[in-house]
């Protein structure tokens, strides 16, 4: 069912300080930051040849990375992004197999225009998986 890798995200204390080390230190490819403010986050997108980082950062009051950001202060790795060809196909599979999908259950348009869905941690391996309809 899961395909590519789409991205790895990495939630980071200070986007920009962030953008310049994968731009400067690593020669990264780097997109200018966006902010996502139905998402709670500010993204920058580095092109890799084969998938792409996501380093996020907090944008408003409730963001959903302030957490992670206080147990994790440097940073750290925050989720992971599989493709699948039909996203709501993906999640009733998930949930016929006592995969717990985050919120509402109903996708939402992501970072990149597309649909996608996050799975509880708890279920895969202590990752957060997000799912985006390729
Ligand atoms: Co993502």
């Amino acid at each position: 069912m899961i395909g590519r890798l789409n991205h790895v995200a990495i939630a980071v204390p200070d986007l920009e300080a962030a953008r310049a080390l994968y731009r400067d230190t690593l020669g990264g490819r780097v997109s200018e930051i966006v902010d996502q403010p139905e998402h709670g986050v500010r993204t920058v997108f580095v092109e890799l040849p084969n998938t792409k980082i996501e380093l996020l950062g907090v944008l408003g009051e409730r963001s959903p990375i302030a957490a992670f950001l206080e147990r994790n202060p440097a940073g750290g790795i925050h989720h992971l992004c599989y493709e699948v060809d039909d996203i709501l196909a993906a999640r009733d599979r998930l949930r016929a197999r006592g995969a717990r999908v985050l919120g509402d259950g109903e996708p939402k348009i992501g970072a990149h225009g597309k649909p996608v869905l996050f799975l509880h941690p708890k279920d895969f391996c202590g990752t957060l998986v997000e799912l985006e309809q390729a």
